[in-house]
């Protein structure tokens, strides 16, 4: 049985669809990261995925279990990070727990232990404003680790972070998965960012999203991001994607058939 099972998923927005007849299973512990053109439906899968929106057609199950809701098992973390402004890094990270119903006494350790885990505790006091980008992300990944969620949902969660900050944060995203084996599905436009992290990379086309090619990554971990068979995926993904992209140009307004 796969953890994830996505059966004949499609999305509609009005007439626009969003997302075409998708299948995909993801196993238990696996990484798995989706890449494709901007507006291709990612984020909407994702949401999809995480019960945030319901399907026009087809299914999302997780554990055998149709997926009807939000669960906070299967967290998500959003593209824009989605903290309380009114809230301090503690309060944010605590959230989960306390819709939890856990007593305070138990949450403290908890979120003190969180906090060092993404290298925030010294900044638990502090609002997200006065944080930098790359704080709020971390801080973000501590709320969606809180409830030791058994699935994460990432949608490009280092998309508006400088070069050196990704790779840091890649690395603790690495060191955290390897530690929890969680099943993780990342949507990301950072191809080498896919490859350094996942299990299998999936492209999606154009919209209406669907999956273009899957390329499995196999290599042990942590991996060389100077490998030559890095590389040669990276090329093969990115040939895939100017192709999409170019499509995308080339079509009619209104016109999504491909
Ligand atoms: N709630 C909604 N109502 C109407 N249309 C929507 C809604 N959510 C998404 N869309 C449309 O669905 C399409 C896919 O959006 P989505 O956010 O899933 O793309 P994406 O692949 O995540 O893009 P990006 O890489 O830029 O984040 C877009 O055309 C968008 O306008
Ligand atoms: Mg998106």
């Amino acid at each position: 049985m796969s953890k994830i099972a996505i059966a004949n998923l499609t999305q509609m927005f009005g007439p626009l669809r969003v997302i075409e007849a998708l299948d995909l299973a993801v196993e238990e512990g696996e990484f798995v990261a989706i890449v494709g053109p901007s507006g291709c439906g990612k984020s909407t899968l994702l949401r999809l995925l995480s019960g945030l929106v319901k399907p026009s057609q087809g299914r999302v199950a997780i554990d055998n279990l149709e997926v009807s809701g939000p669960n906070p098992r299967h967290n998500l973390v959003f593209q824009e990070h989605a903290l309380y402004p009114w809230r301090t890094v503690q309060q944010n990270v605590a959230l989960g727990l306390e819709i939890q119903r856990q007593n305070p006494a138990q949450m403290r350790p908890r979120v003190d232990s969180l906090l060092e885990l993404v290298g925030l505790e010294n900044f638990a006091g502090y609002y997200p404003h006065q944080l930098s980008g790359g704080m709020r992300q971390r801080a973000a990944l501590a709320r969606a680790l809180a409830v030791e969620p058994d699935v994460l949902f990432l949608d490009e969660p280092f998309g508006a972070l400088d070069a050196m900050t990704r790779l840091v944060l890649q690395d603790e995203l690495l060191r955290l998965w390897l530690d929890s084996r969680m099943t993780v599905v990342l949507v990301t436009h950072d191809v080498e960012e896919a490859l350094f992290l996942a299990d299998r990379v999936i492209v999606m086309s154009a919209l209406p999203g669907r999956i273009r090619e899957v390329f499995a990554v196999p290599e042990s971990r942590p991996r060389d991001r100077g490998s030559t068979v890095l590389a040669r995926l990276k090329r093969s993904i990115l040939e895939i994607l100017g192709l999409e992209s170019a499509i995308r140009k080339a079509k009619i307004p209104g016109d999504f058939s491909i």
